[in-house]
């Protein structure tokens, strides 16, 4: 049996920061961060709001799409690095809030490649017929941990994400067909936070010490990004015989425009077929694909082949392959 997804929704809050506003804050140029990452403005929540809230604002909207009930829900996983608390997990808030009392959940860390991980390990609780809706979340409040005193970071992140609803597909040549994820742990020293884990738990030090704020060195992970990210979507065309005419779109993680660009040349791409919402959004961390999906989502018809390809802090990598299952 195959898992296929078969609703999407998406949040970002209100409030833009837009480059000129940036501008203000650190030594930067409008003209510097579109040309170097393809961004214009990303999206901040206000004070009091968390990760949960854009999970339970993108399942709300699945579920009124689908005419369903919180209590529909068989599981929740969220991706995230920027859990509400270091615990309980995330996905057990996001289901009191919803009420989505006959879920289980748990939240999956693999930074800007945790939707990808989250997917492929919500699709086997449907492929082995264990569950029959599983909600996979990815979102980010990347404000919650940005240094707006760092140009290095502050430009590049922003809040936002979204969920899929995952259902067996009555159909077996629809849904998600394939997957390859990496992961390499030395490559943490790049890009990490580095206090407030159980190595370095919070104290004066390291609050003064910045330490509690993404560190990354871009220039590594900028290499790391367009070598891999690449690969790995090659890889998973030849694997299943796909040339760049057969594939109907790339939904890549929106990190830097260059990379995506990348990406998509090693594919044969043509550029209509790409993906690209970072100039509204930012870097949304695990919240960029599914965000990708739902504003997207108008143009997909059942049996596109759709590659979904990420990587982040980690480090980590991947891809997947799947046929879209529905008509908007
Ligand atoms: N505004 C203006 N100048 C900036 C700047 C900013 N926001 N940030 C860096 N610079 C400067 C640097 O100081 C450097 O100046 P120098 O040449 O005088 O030393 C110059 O611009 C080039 O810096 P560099 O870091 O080499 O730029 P870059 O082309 O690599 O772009 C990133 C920087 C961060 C945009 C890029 O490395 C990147 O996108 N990396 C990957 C990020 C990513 O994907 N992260 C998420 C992973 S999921």
């Amino acid at each position: 049996m195959r898992a296929a997804i078969t609703a999407v929704g998406g949040y970002v809050p209100e409030k833009v920061l837009t480059n000129k506003d940036l501008e203000k804050l650190v030594d930067t140029s409008d003209e510097w961060i579109q040309s170097r990452t393809g961004i214009k403005e990303r999206r901040v929540m206000e004070d009091g709001t968390a990760t949960s809230d854009i999970c339970v604002a993108s399942i709300e909207k699945i579920l009124k799409k689908r005419s369903l009930k919180a209590e529909d829900i068989d599981l929740i996983i969220v991706a995230t690095v920027t859990p509400d608390h270091v615990f309980p997990a995330t996905a057990n808030i996001v289901s009191d809030k919803l009420g989505a009392i006959n879920a289980w959940g748990f939240d999956v860390s693999a930074a800007c490649s945790g939707f990808l991980y989250a997917l492929e390990t919500g699709s086997k609780f449907i492929e082995c017929g264990k569950h029959k809706k599983v909600i996979v979340c990815g979102a980010d409040k990347m404000s919650a941990i940005v240094n707006y005193e760092d140009r290095n970071t502050c430009i590049i992140f922003g809040d936002g994400g979204g969920a899929v609803l995952l259902e067996p597909s009555e159909d077996e040549n629809i849904g998600i067909i394939d997957s390859i994820l990496k992961s390499d742990g030395s490559g943490r020293e790049f890009l990490h936070q580095k206090a407030g884990g159980s190595m370095n738990p919070p104290t004066h030090e390291t609050i003064d010490a910045r330490e509690h704020f993404v560190f990354q060195e871009g220039k590594t992970v900028f290499k790391f990004a367009v070598t891999n990210m690449a690969q790995v979507s090659r890889d998973i065309m030849d694997r299943n015989n796909l040339t760049g005419a057969d594939v109907d779109y790339l939904a890549a993680h929106q990190a830097n425009l260059r990379i995506i660009d990348a990406t998509a040349k090693r594919m044969e791409l043509d550029q209509e077929k790409v993906l690209i919402n970072i100039q509204k959004y930012g870097n949304t961390t695990a919240g960029t694909i599914p965000l990708l999906l739902s504003d997207f989502e108008s143009k997909f018809k059942k049996g596109d082949n759709i590659i979904l390809a990420a990587f982040g802090g980690g480090f980590t990598w991947g891809a997947i392959y799947l046929k879209w299952a529905y008509n908007s």
